[in-house]
């Protein structure tokens, strides 16, 4: 029944083909590969994001991240994808659109992250184009938020080449392994020019 569900609304969102990247929704074949390239990616990731549960990386968990990923789809929440690299279809990382507000505000958050050996090969910069212009075009949202920490100059990098402006400064805005700290926070509208 589960298995159904998780394809019925994995079906609902099209596979997204970039510049160099394809974006697809997470399925539960791609465990093996996602569990590696995340367990070799560990001390790379792990000071800019959230802190990761003990069992992380386990089948069980993945599991579990699908059901959550098929509930936020079915509600127009959050659309997650897996980051595949097209000359060969090797999934080097994901992208998120999560947060979605509707009515007055018609705004998301972004999240991303890259496998360490795939980082600085500009594939999350295809990858945030592409996701960019599914956010305003598929989705019809007018405005794109993201939040880094001050001192992550690959995703302030990131943000500033793809024509990300920056807005402003939130205090203790996230928890990021395990501490509450300061973000940059910046956004991308509709009629901005995505580069
Ligand atoms: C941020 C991240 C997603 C970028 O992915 P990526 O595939 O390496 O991005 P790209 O290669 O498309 O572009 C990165 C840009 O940052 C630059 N960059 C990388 N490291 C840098 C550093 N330490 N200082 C300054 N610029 C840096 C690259 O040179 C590139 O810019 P360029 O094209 O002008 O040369 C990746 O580094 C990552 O996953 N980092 C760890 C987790 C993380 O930070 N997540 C985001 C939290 S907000």
């Amino acid at each position: 029944m589960a298995f159904f569900r998780t394809l019925a609304a994995a079906e609902t969102v099209p596979v997204l083909n970039g510049d160099s990247v394809t974006l697809r929704v997470p399925q539960m074949s791609d465990y093996p590969a996602w569990s590696a390239l995340r367990e070799q990616s560990r001390s790379f990731l792990q000071p800019w994001e959230p802190s990761w549960p003990a069992d992380d990386v386990s089948r069980l968990a993945f599991r579990k991240r699908l059901k959550r990923y098929v509930r936020e789809l079915d509600q127009d929440q959050a659309y997650p994808f897996f980051v595949f690299r097209a000359a060969d279809h090797t999934l080097v990382g994901g992208v998120t659109v999560s947060q979605i507000r509707r009515g007055v505000s018609q705004t998301c958050s972004i999240g991303y992250w890259m496998g360490a050996r795939y980082a600085g090969q500009g594939l999350m910069t295809a990858a945030v184009r592409t996701l960019a212009q599914f956010a305003f075009g598929h989705l019809k949202l007018r405005r794109i938020e993201a939040a880094c920490l001050p001192h992550n100059a690959a995703s302030i990098r990131l943000l500033e080449k793809t024509g990300f402006k920056r807005e402003g400064y939130a205090r203790e805005y996230l928890c990021i392994d395990g501490a509450w700290q300061d973000h940059l926070l910046y956004a991308l509208l509709r009629g901005d020019a995505l580069r």
